[in-house]
């Protein structure tokens, strides 16, 4: 077989995608490629706290569960994302004095990894998501403006409380090389480790862009993090352009979704990487930066781009 998941299955792999749940339910191209090209999905936006859990201790599984499902119809597995997040989290959350929003998180960890838990798609978590800002300081989020760094630890230990088995990673952009952030990442992967906080796995999101350059020393960045007993995982994949495309805006790009391959298959602890979407039809980069787009592997009308064909070659 020729699929992506079995190229990346033979190197001991994952390659994913991140899934939208209404394609998902409503489009046979979309369900046919997603069921067969990957063996692991994420859901895009299923399993984050708006829709899971929109009023206080009133859980909606709809959604998440539909992920989950079509992940184990197709064999496939499932990375949760994510527990505790800054964004897309409803105002009754951000609302909480500390005490409260303190429990409320733990309950909502316990409440939505302890759903899968028993679950043998879902492996693995996003626990918690973008805690730092761009020159790698502690972002000023609610979360942290209220509780201070202290519930990143607490996040972790919930989530081990209620999914002993599944890996529990740290998340976030702009990690990929060797820079001031990532480096604060490792820093604080390093410290919470050494108190015994259960932090299995860095995820690099890897939104790139064509336009800013491959990032240095990716390789290198991934293995010091491998180099502290965690897996390093690529989880959000996508390469965008100045749009419209053309040939040799498509080569540069197939040429960045090689390098980031390359990256992970020299890591052995690199366990596998995660495309944000595979079709430029959804993806969220045009909504999110104006005049850009084009950032998968297939086309609009599930064409195979030359990154596809980069994908598949380099696994
Ligand atoms: C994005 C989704 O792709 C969009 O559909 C949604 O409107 C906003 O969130 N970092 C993350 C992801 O961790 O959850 C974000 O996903 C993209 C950036």
């Amino acid at each position: 077989a020729d699929s992506l998941r079995d190229h990346a299955a033979a190197r001991g792999k994952f390659i994913g995608a991140a899934l939208a749940t209404s394609p998902l339910a409503g489009e046979t191209a979309y369900r046919a490629i997603a069921g067969t090209e990957f063996n692991q999905i994420t859901a895009e936006n299923a399993m984050k706290w708006d829709a899971t859990e929109p009023s206080q201790n009133q859980f909606s599984w709809s959604a998440a569960d539909a992920i989950v499902n079509f992940a184990t119809q197709n064999g496939q597995q499932v990375h949760g994302h994510t527990l505790v997040w800054h964004n897309q989290t409803p105002n009754w959350v951000q609302n909480l004095g500390a005490d409260a929003l303190r429990s409320a998180m733990r309950n909502h960890i316990a409440q939505v990894a302890g759903r899968y838990a028993a679950n043998p798609a879902v492996v693995s978590w996003d626990v918690v998501n973008e805690v730092f800002d761009d020159s790698g300081n502690m972002r000023g989020s609610f979360w942290y403006q209220k509780l201070g760094d202290s519930y990143i630890a607490d996040a972790f230990r919930a989530a081990r409380a209620a999914d002993p088995d599944a890996r529990l990673c740290i998340n976030d952009y702009n990690v990929e090389g060797v820079n001031a952030k990532s480096t604060a990442m490792y820093n604080l992967v390093k410290s919470l480790r050494a108190q015994n906080v259960p932090v299995d796995c860095v995820g690099l999101q890897s939104h790139l862009a064509i336009q800013y350059g491959f990032p240095g020393q990716v390789q290198q960045n991934m293995q010091r993090f491998a180099d502290l007993g965690v897996e390093v995982r690529v989880t959000e994949l996508d390469i965008r352009l100045q749009t419209p495309r053309d040939a040799s805006k498509d080569a540069q790009q197939a040429t960045y979704y090689t390098n980031m391959v390359n990256a992970c298959l020299a890591v052995s602890r690199c366990s596998g990487i995660t495309i944000w979407g595979f079709t430029d039809k959804y993806s969220w980069v045009p909504d999110t930066f104006p005049g850009q787009g084009a950032a998968l592997i297939y086309d609009e009308g599930y064409n195979r781009k030359p990154a596809y064909t980069a994908v598949h070659d380099a696994l």
